[in-house]
């Protein structure tokens, strides 16, 4: 493992994550990725340690990359899910994840439909003077700090595999295309991208992409993000010579209004073809979090192609980084 200091307890948001500490994550994940490559998969790191996966809302790919991530570390895990517990008799999430600190959870990785409930719990925690950390595996609209994590070791390691570095990614220029207002996923990619030094640019219609998306970006961190994050209303000026694409699913289960014109016209207007790439450098590459509407925000062919294609890798890039994510919040317990 690399040689770090890392003083971070819980993982809520990247908008305050230093170079530092990504580049800790990165090399941190080069690492257990060289674990992952052996026979014997299995590191005793996180012995004796017990994970909880408390997901209120769905997940695939983040619950059992985390599951799986846990259990190379040899950690024990406990999965919940809000549907089958007692939350259904009334049960509160503060006292749900109270009852798991009682069994020795020492990390609540956390997944909730509302913003702000991983840090409502963390702070909780912090109060009570407790050493158990959360994981923000996914708030609202708010953040998804592993899986924006997961996208830059994916793109980072395309660089460097054995020592990958954000500073790789300066002056690069990355799209990201889609339902940007109601992408967590998004809001975490800015934070590290352009942390990365490289030129973000966020292409969608006006109705998922309003002025006021930009106002809460820029109002939060104006200096940093002035000169490296670009709007648009088309998508052309934001693939014309881009490195990379981040494609992001409509997320029609936020959406309270009539946002979007027919899902044929968004494909014509915003979804990401081979011929729609053509504007791009030639070796671009397209990154979309899933899950996939194939069709809608993607061509089916161009999601299953692997000269474009990163999607596959970005899922087993997910277990190295959160194996790295638990080994440096965890290893600070033991
Ligand atoms: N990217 C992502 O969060 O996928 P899941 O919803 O399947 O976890």
């Amino acid at each position: 493992m690399p040689t770090t200091t890392w003083n971070r307890h819980h993982v809520i948001s990247l908008a305050d994550f230093t170079t530092a500490e990504y580049n800790t994550v990165l090399q941190t994940a080069a690492s257990f990725q060289e674990v992952l490559s052996r026979r014997t998969k299995k590191v005793p790191t996180l012995q004796g340690q017990v994970v909880a996966n408390l997901f209120f809302e769905p997940s695939t790919r983040t619950r059992s990359s985390f599951e799986l991530a846990a259990k190379r570390l040899s950690a024990d895990t406990l999965n919940f899910a809000a549907s089958t517990s007692s939350m259904t008799k009334g049960e509160t999430i503060l006292d749900t994840a109270k009852t798991y600190l009682a069994m020795g959870t020492d990390i609540m990785v956390i997944r909730h439909q509302e913003a702000g409930v991983p840090d409502a719990i963390a702070q909780e925690m912090d109060r009570l003077g407790v050493r158990v950390s959360i994981l923000n595996a996914g708030d609202g609209q708010h953040e998804h700090p592993s899986q924006a994590l997961l996208d830059l070791f994916t793109i980072c390691t395309l660089f460097d595999r054995d020592h990958p570095n954000i500073e790789t990614l300066a002056g690069k220029k990355i799209a990201i295309v889609g339902d940007i207002l109601h992408s967590r996923v998004a809001r975490s990619n800015i934070w590290s991208l352009v942390a990365s030094g490289a030129q973000v640019h966020l292409a969608a219609p006006p109705t998922l992409l309003p002025k006021l998306f930009a106002e809460y970006m820029y109002s939060e961190k104006k200096d940093t993000l002035n000169g490296r994050l670009f709007l648009h209303w088309q998508l052309e000026p934001a693939l014309q010579d881009a490195d990379f694409v981040m494609t992001l699913r409509l997320q029609k289960e936020r959406m309270t209004a009539h946002l979007l014109p027919s899902l044929r016209e968004y494909h014509q207007l915003f979804g990401i073809t081979r011929q729609k790439l053509q504007l791009c450098k030639p070796d671009v590459k397209v990154l979309h979090p899933g899950p996939v509407n194939r069709g809608v925000e993607i061509s089916s062919d161009l999601m299953d192609d692997p000269e474009f294609s990163l999607i596959q890798s970005q899922v087993t890039s997910g277990v190295a980084v959160r194996m790295a994510l638990l080994y440096l919040i965890g290893s600070g317990k033991t």
